[in-house]
C-alpha cells in the first residue's frame, strides 16, 4: 500500500481519512474512524489512470423529448405513492430504518404485490434463512405469492444468480449482511456497504433490474455505515415509527423519480403492515376534549395534506435555566417561537420549563406549524383550551407577522373532511368561498395571542 493512500474511513460521512484519529474532522464524531482495507484495493480513487487512453463517448444534445419513465404500480397505494407512482425499472432505492420497525415485512409485502401484478421477483435474505422467511410469508398470508427467495450473502455469488434469472426486482435485506470477496473488511464495515452498494446498483442501471437495498440506521439516525450509499442510490426512503405505536411512516426523503417529502401511512396488524388511506383520522383519534395546551394543525406532507394534534405543556421552573424538551419539531425553532412571543407579544415564559410534542410519533418539519405551535404555547401557559373546531397554520416571521403558507385549499379540505369548521391562519389567505371552514385570518401573533388569552387574564397586565 503505497504512503499516501486514504486508508482510514469515518463510519457516519465516509470521509477518508490518511491516519487513524479519535474524532472526525469532517462530521465531528467520536470514534468513528476505521480502518479502510477495501478502499485502496478496490476502490479506483487510489490509483491513478495511468497512460492508457480511454475510449471516446457519444455526447447527445440536451434538447429533444424523453419519455417519462415506465412505471409498474405494486397495487399498496401508500408505497406506490411513496415511489412517485410506482417502480421505475433499473432504479436502485435505500429503505432505511431501525432493526424490528417492519421493514422485512414491507418489503416481504412489497415483492408478493409486485409479483402478483406480474413482475419477477427475488427476495434475497441475508438476516434469515428461506424457512423463516416462509414462515413468515405464511403469517403475512403470502404463502402462495409468486416471489423467489435467497438466504445468501456473498455478493458475487448473488450477482451471478441475479445476471442468470434476470428478475424485475430485486430485495437484498439487509445490505450491511452482504460482503464482497475482493474486500478485506468485514461484512457491514464502511467498506463493505459501500462496494456491495455500488455493484448492485451498477448491477440495476446495466440490466434494467429495479433493486431495494434494506439498510439497517444506527442509533443517530444515519444508515449504518456510509451515508455514501444515499448519494449511490436514486430514492432513500425512511420506514419510521415509534415503539407502542402501532403505525409507521415511509417517507421519501430522496427520489430522483418523484417528490421527495412523500409519505405513506401504515398500520403494523398480526397479519403484517395495513395501508391507513386517512392518517388525519387515525393521528387524531387519541385526541382529547377541551384541553389547554393542545391544537390541530394543518400539515401537508409530500403531496398531501395532515391533520396532527400539536401538544405543549408549560410549568414554572425551578431551574436556573428552565427546561425545552420538543419531541417531533424542530428545537431551535420553538426557540424562534418562544423569542417572538416574548419580543413582540410579551409573553415571556422564560421562567417556565417547556415541553412540546407531536402526538402520535409524527415528526413535522415544515413552518407552516409555526402558528399551531405558538397557538399551543399561549394555551397552555394561559390554561385556556383552544376551540374545539379550530384548525391552525401559518408561518411566523421574526417580527411577529403570520404569514400564508402554500396549499392552502388542499389543508381546509381535509379539516372539511374531517368535520373542522374553522381554520385560523394568516390573514392574507383565505378558505374557498364554498367551503364550510370559515376562515379566522391574522396578521400578526399577537392578534392569535389576544384571541387565545382569557380577557380576565390579559398578556400585559395582571
Ligand atoms: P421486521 O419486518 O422483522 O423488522 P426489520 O426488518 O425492520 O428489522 O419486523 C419485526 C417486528 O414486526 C416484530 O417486532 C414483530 C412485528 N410484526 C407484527 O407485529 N406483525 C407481523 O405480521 C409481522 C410479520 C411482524
Ligand atoms: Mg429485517
Amino acid at each position: 500500500m503505497g504512503k499516501h493512500d486514504l486508508s482510514f474511513v469515518c463510519r457516519e460521512c465516509g470521509a477518508a481519512h490518511r491516519k487513524w484519529a479519535g474524532r472526525c474532522d469532517a462530521c465531528g464524531a467520536w470514534n468513528s474512524i476505521e480502518e479502510d482495507a477495501g478502499l485502496s484495493s478496490a476502490g479506483p480513487a487510489s490509483k491513478s489512470l495511468g497512460k492508457t487512453k480511454g475510449r471516446q463517448v457519444e455526447l447527445t444534445p440536451l434538447s429533444g423529448a424523453e419519455d417519462a419513465p415506465p412505471r409498474r404500480p405494486s397495487g399498496i397505494a401508500e408505497l406506490d405513492r411513496v415511489l412517485g407512482g410506482g417502480l421505475v425499472p433499473g432504479s436502485a432505492i435505500l429503505v432505511g430504518g431501525d432493526p424490528g420497525i417492519g421493514k422485512s415485512t414491507l418489503l416481504l409485502q412489497a415483492v408478493a404485490a409486485f409479483g402478483d401484478a406480474g413482475a419477477k421477483t427475488v427476495y434475497v435474505s441475508g438476516e434469515e434463512a428461506a424457512a423463516q422467511v416462509r414462515m413468515r410469508a405464511a403469517r403475512l398470508g403470502l404463502g402462495e405469492a409468486n416471489v423467489l427467495l435467497a438466504a445468501e450473502t456473498n455478493l458475487r455469488d448473488v450477482l451471478t444468480t441475479l445476471e442468470a434469472e434476470k428478475p424485475d426486482l430485486v430485495v437484498i435485506d439487509s445490505i450491511q449482511t452482504v460482503w464482497a470477496d475482493n474486500v478485506e473488511s468485514a461484512p457491514g464495515s464502511v467498506a463493505q456497504v459501500r462496494a456491495a452498494a455500488h455493484e448492485l446498483t451498477s448491477f440495476a442501471k446495466r440490466r434494467g433490474v429495479a433493486v431495494v437495498l434494506v439498510g439497517h440506521v444506527t442509533k443517530d439516525g444515519q444508515i449504518a455505515g456510509p451515508r455514501v450509499v444515499e448519494h449511490m442510490v436514486d430514492t432513500v426512503l425512511y420506514f419510521e415509527g415509534e415503539r407502542g405505536h402501532q403505525f409507521r411512516i415511509l417517507r421519501a426523503v430522496k427520489n430522483r423519480f418523484g417528490p421527495a417529502d412523500e409519505i405513506g401511512v401504515f398500520e403494523m396488524t398480526d397479519a403484517g403492515l395495513a395501508e391507513v388511506a386517512n392518517p388525519s383520522a387515525l393521528f387524531l383519534s387519541d385526541r382529547e376534549e377541551e384541553t389547554s395546551g393542545s391544537v390541530v394543525f394543518a400539515g401537508v406532507e409530500g403531496t398531501r395534506p395532515v391533520l396532527m394534534e400539536i401538544q405543549a405543556l408549560v410549568s414554572k421552573s425551578s431551574l436556573g435555566t428552565p427546561r425545552r424538551a420538543v419531541i417531533g419539531w424542530d428545537s431551535a425553532r420553538l426557540s424562534m417561537i418562544l423569542a417572538v412571543l416574548e419580543t413582540r407579544c410579551g409573553l415571556s415564559l422564560g421562567g417556565h420549563d417547556v415541553y412540546l410534542n407531536v402526538a402520535a410519533g409524527m415528526r413535522v418539519t415544515e413552518p407552516a406549524a409555526d402558528l399551531a405551535v405558538a397557538a399551543a404555547l399561549v394555551s397552555a401557559y394561559c390554561d385556556a383550551p383552544t376551540p374545539q373546531d379550530a384548525i391552525i397554520f401559518g408561518e411566523i416571521s421574526l417580527s411577529g407577522a403570520v404569514r400564508p403558507v402554500s396549499q392552502t385549499d388542499a389543508r381546509i379540505k381535509e379539516a372539511a373532511k374531517l368535520g373542522f369548521t374553522t381554520a385560523m391562519m394568516s390573514s392574507k389567505s383565505a378558505p374557498p368561498s364554498e367551503s364550510p371552514v370559515r376562515g379566522i385570518g391574522m396578521s400578526t401573533l399577537a392578534e392569535l395571542v389576544d384571541r387565545l388569552t382569557p380577557a380576565e387574564q390579559g398578556t400585559g397586565s395582571s
